[in-house]
């Protein structure tokens, strides 16, 4: 069985994770999903980074103990991956001991590597990204990462030599085949550009705060937060071996397949850490995907804007109490490019609630399972006979072939369009509903057979739907396959592939049910009064 570890950035505790972090890890899970649907052993891993000087600075301002202040956010980070569903297999904590002693470790394996020395750092600093930077790297005398304020500081650090690697790391950056490290090719080349102007060493630790791991055999200095952050795609699978614990998980999943990280830590995940496993000898992860941002009135949606949100909500727990999961996953995956930046509006929001899943999906399902249970009392059978129309073959034609086509559209990230994909078999199925008019069809005794042929066939549309949308949307996905009798009615599958009985080649075949026993439930997605909505929203931002 192929193996496919993906992971999510681990996010600062700092404040309440908001929809920008959610879209994230949203696409992650989808991921993951869609991976262990096609058979693959996935390890999906998720965490939070709660070192560092700007946690230690707001956990004072709360008067409270650092520890304190990040187990209340990580609570609600949990708690907020819990109800989005998000399928991770571990979450790391760098506060957690089995990060932390592997840190060690690993700062100690790059130190006798001579890759590590002591020296002075000094540079212009910027509290909340956690970077030092060079005078050329200011924008407007401001973070280029943030825009925010920077202060000149120096202090005793620990160096990593990440000048030494820069070749190398050029190399891998230069590489397409088999596939490029870095995507998507904009970010690539921007990486370029910046190795080639050449690498600083990098500084490791820090004098001037606590809140941190030690640097081992230096009691002054904490490793700084980037080599202790970095290095949670290996320490969660229990590398370096530490006190026997075993190192089964790290054999079996490392290299990571992907690393998952928004625009801004590009340059950590596709210079430093790459730098740092060369350094220490191991293989480099296969891929890093940049996602861009989600903005707000042009700005990028952060924990510091999250609060004053002009008019739009960007608390996921929020809009999942209103429009429930599967609906702020799918307008997540399905509105926004995949490397490019988006604007989250409730618009949008709104309109692709009601348009692509209230009246496509939808009444899709709820028109088929009302016809069946009106002409036929729920049961259709596919033996009916005849001979199949134009309709009836390209509507078959369309279900069979649109597996293939997410499959490609998923390897190059692309949600929106394997999305994209699966609607045109939604739209498909509705025009089909159109065409062969079932209505008019059930007022004829004599085409009592064709009118069967018709319901049938989009049962097994709806089937073939419920497949492929399963990664995306797995409530929906197991509501189509409840209402079409393929599951009890008191199943509570969670999520599982194997529990829905859903596996992804069935999403090719035609013809897959004999007949179909229809219940009809509730809506999938009742319709939102839109001006209604939009003022309750506003009302709550
Ligand atoms: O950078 N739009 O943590 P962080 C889209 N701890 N994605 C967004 C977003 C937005 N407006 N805002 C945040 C850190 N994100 C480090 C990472 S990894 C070893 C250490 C997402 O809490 C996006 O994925 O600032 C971004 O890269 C991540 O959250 C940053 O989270």
């Amino acid at each position: 069985m192929d193996k496919y570890y993906i992971t999510t950035p681990i996010y600062y505790p700092s404040a309440n994770l908001h929809v920008g972090h959610t879209y994230c890890t949203v696409m992650a899970d989808a991921m993951a999903r869609f991976k262990r649907l096609c058979g693959y052993d996935v390890m999906f891993l998720t965490g939070t980074d709660e070192h560092g000087q700007k946690i230690q600075r707001i956990a004072d301002e709360a008067g409270v103990t650092p520890q304190a202040y990040v187990d209340g956010i990580v609570a609600g980070v949990k708690q907020l991956w819990a109800t989005m569903e998000i399928s991770y297999d571990d979450f790391i904590r760098t506060t957690e001991p089995r990060h932390k002693v592997r840190v060690q470790e690993i700062f100690k394996i790059l130190y006798e590597k001579g890759d590590i020395y002591k020296g002075k750092y000094e540079g212009w600093y910027c509290t909340p990204c956690e970077s030092y930077w060079t005078d050329k790297q200011l924008v407007d005398g401001k973070c280029p990462d943030c825009g925010r304020p920077v202060e000149w500081a120096q202090e005793d650090s620990y160096f990593f030599r990440l000048s030494k690697y820069q070749d190398r790391v050029l190399e891998l950056l230069s590489r397409t085949e088999p596939t490029p490290f870095l995507e998507p090719e904009t970010r690539r080349n921007e990486m370029i550009a910046f190795v080639k102007q050449g690498l600083d060493d990098l500084s490791v630790s820090r004098g001037s705060f606590d809140w941190g791991i030690p640097v081992p055999l230096d009691d002054g200095q904490v490793i700084y937060v980037w080599l202790d952050a970095l290095t949670n795609y290996v320490t969660a699978l229990g590398f370096p071996s530490f006190n026997n614990e075993s190192t089964a998980l790290y054999e079996r999943f490392w290299p990571a397949d992907v690393h998952l990280v928004g625009k801004e830590i590009v340059r950590f995940h596709s210079i430093i850490w790459p730098a740092m496993l060369m350094s220490a000898e191991l293989p480099l992860p296969r891929q890093i995907r940049g996602h861009g941002w989600l903005l707000l009135d042009g700005g990028k949606i952060s924990k510091s804007k999250a609060s004053a949100a002009r008019g739009n909500v960007v608390d996921p727990v929020v809009l999942i109490d209103r429009y429930g999961v599967d609906a702020l996953k799918y307008f997540l995956l399905r509105e926004y490019t995949f490397g490019q930046d988006g604007l989250f509006t409730n618009e949008a929001m709104l309109g692709r609630i009601n348009g692509d899943l209230a009246n496509d999906l939808g009444n899709l399902l709820s028109r088929t399972c009302g016809m069946v249970e009106k002409y036929f009392g729920g049961a259709v059978g596919g033996g009916a006979g005849g001979a199949a129309a134009p309709e009836d073959a390209d509507l078959a034609a369309t279900a069979t072939s649109v597996a293939a086509k997410v499959e490609e559209h998923m390897d190059r990230f692309a949600f929106n369009r394997a999305l994209e994909e699966i609607w045109t078999l939604v739209q498909r199925s509705n025009k089909y509903i159109d065409e062969t008019a079932p209505w008019a069809l059930a007022k004829d005794e004599a085409q009592r057979g064709r009118l069967e042929e018709v319901l049938y066939a989009l049962c097994e549309a709806l089937r073939v739907l419920s497949i492929l949308i399963h990664p995306y949307m797995h409530h929906s996905a197991e509501e189509i396959r409840r209402q079409l009798g393929l599951l009890a009615p008191d199943a509570a599958p969670d999520g599982a592939p194997e529990a829905a009985g859903v596996a992804w080649a069935d999403a090719a075949v035609w013809g897959k049910e004999a007949a179909y026993q229809v219940t009809k439930g509730a809506a999938l997605f009742p319709r939102i009064d839109v001006e209604a909505e939009l003022a309750a929203l506003e009302a709550l931002a």
